[in-house]
């Protein structure tokens, strides 16, 4: 599908965005494996988050939706089934890796597949500490999909520091870890997103958490719940990013996930002179959760390196546009990037070079100087929800009309994302 965006005069108004991906993922797998019913509210509308439901239905587990309304017949820490068929994650890199932790303790075989993007993805990262546990896994070339998984019960416990910084390895070995004998642990040197820890805590496992020392116990009893998904910061970042370019603009995005693993987004925004505020602040099934309001301001240059490029990663192609029309904005060890959905890296210099805005690229990131223009252009998403929703905002601060191709990405993440945007741009 192709999308035309039209140049914003601003954007205003008040938001509400559907719940976080990173959560709903997590939610819809204890929930599966936890004792009796869950309700989750505000479950994620992306595609992403449904091929996690498909899964969990695929492996026995009783789930019916009604919008963004899930409620999960919950089947026990080993009440899971053999799928007959393969479980699909579809686009889902967040599906497949934390899943692989889960079927790592069954006593059935299971095989993972996915689309061609999820097929490029390298998945040695949970591959390796699911074996060391006791799963028998192969995989295509020992790294890519199809994944078949013989699982075993009780696994090893392990002491476990990933190799890179990744929430996704990170809840796989937690994961696994529920099925272990004793203590798992995980040691991270870079903090990343601890939603895990906080979704188990919610469903009732022994979980500890010091200084980079994540340890969690076998064998828990996992109780459902109702649990509460908050609005998607990472979704929000389109708007805060077009909001600060279009002079004029003033929003409010409500109910927003404000975890302190992911508000690094707003810290970055604050410290290149973004006027962030943050109202009414509360707590909700673990989570933090706020309202977000900002206005147009000018942003000076930023540097994004370091623990900062993992704690804000899946906003970095927007803050690069944010960046490219602002006061600029230098990436350094952000490799990661290019192992996303797409290499988001050479995405957004793609994109950039069709709309005229000069970038240098690096192995690990890229420079782009500030206070440049988006000629109208036609961009390419390659699949790739960031890229699309990046780029509809380098649209909207366009003088004329640009045209997204693949513009349906954005549903893997965001499907109501275009229907938000011209609802901001048309009050
Ligand atoms: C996620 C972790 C990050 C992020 C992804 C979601 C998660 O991936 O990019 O969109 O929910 O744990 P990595 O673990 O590969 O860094």
């Amino acid at each position: 599908m192709q999308k035309q965006i039209s140049p914003a005069s601003r954007l205003k108004g008040v938001v509400r965005l559907p719940g976080d991906k990173s959560i709903s993922h997590r939610a819809a797998m204890l929930s599966s494996i936890a004792e009796g019913p869950t309700v989750l509210h505000n479950y994620s509308t992306g595609a992403d988050c449904q091929s996690t439901l498909d899964c969990m239905k695929n492996l026995g587990v009783s789930i019916e939706r009604d919008g963004t309304t899930v409620k999960v017949s919950g089947v026990g820490l080993h009440g899971l089934r053999h799928s007959s068929s393969p479980l699909d994650v579809g686009n889902s890199g967040s599906t497949i890796r934390m899943l692989s932790g889960i079927l790592a303790g069954q006593s059935f075989e299971s095989t993972l597949i996915g689309d061609e993007s999820i097929a490029r993805r390298p998945m040695q990262r949970v591959i390796q500490p699911i074996t060391q546990m006791g799963a028998s896994v192969d995989a295509r070339e020992g790294k890519f999909t199809p994944i078949r998984i013989q699982g075993k019960s009780p696994l090893q416990a392990i002491d476990y520091t990933p190799p890179m910084a990744s929430a996704q390895v990170k809840t796989c070995v937690l994961f696994a870890g529920l099925y272990a004998n004793g203590e798992t642990i995980v040691r991270e040197s870079i903090p990343t997103r601890d939603h895990s820890e906080m979704a188990l805590r919610e469903f009732g496992a022994d979980v500890k958490s010091s200084q980079g020392v994540i340890s969690i116990q076998g064998n828990p009893k996992l109780t459902g719940r109702d649990f509460y998904v908050p609005g998607d910061l990472s979704s929000a970042a389109f708007f805060l990013a077009g909001a600060l370019l279009i002079p004029g603009s003033s929003i409010t995005i409500e109910n927003v996930g404000l975890n302190p693993t992911r508000t690094a987004l707003l810290d970055y925004l604050g410290s290149i002179g973004a006027p962030i505020k943050i109202r009414k602040f509360e707590q909700v099934s673990g989570e933090m959760v706020g309202d977000i309001e900002v206005q147009h301001a000018e942003t000076k240059a930023g540097v994004i390196e370091g623990a900062l490029t993992a704690a804000l990663i899946d906003e970095i192609p927007v803050l690069a546009v944010l960046g490219a029309l602002g006061g600029g904005l230098t990436v350094r060890d952000a490799s990661e990037l290019r192992i996303k959905e797409t290499d988001r890296i050479a995405a957004v210099a793609d994109n950039f070079s069709r709309c005229g805005i000069s970038i240098e690229t690096t192995p690990d990131g890229f420079t782009v100087p500030g206070g440049q223009k988006v000629k109208p252009a036609t961009f390419e998403s390659l699949g790739d929800h960031r890229i699309a929703m990046s780029f509809a905002i380098a649209g909207a601060t366009s003088t004329d009309i640009c045209t997204i191709e693949e513009a349906e990405a954005a549903s893997v993440s965001f499907p109501e994302f275009y229907h938000y945007l011209d609802q901001l741009t048309q009050q």
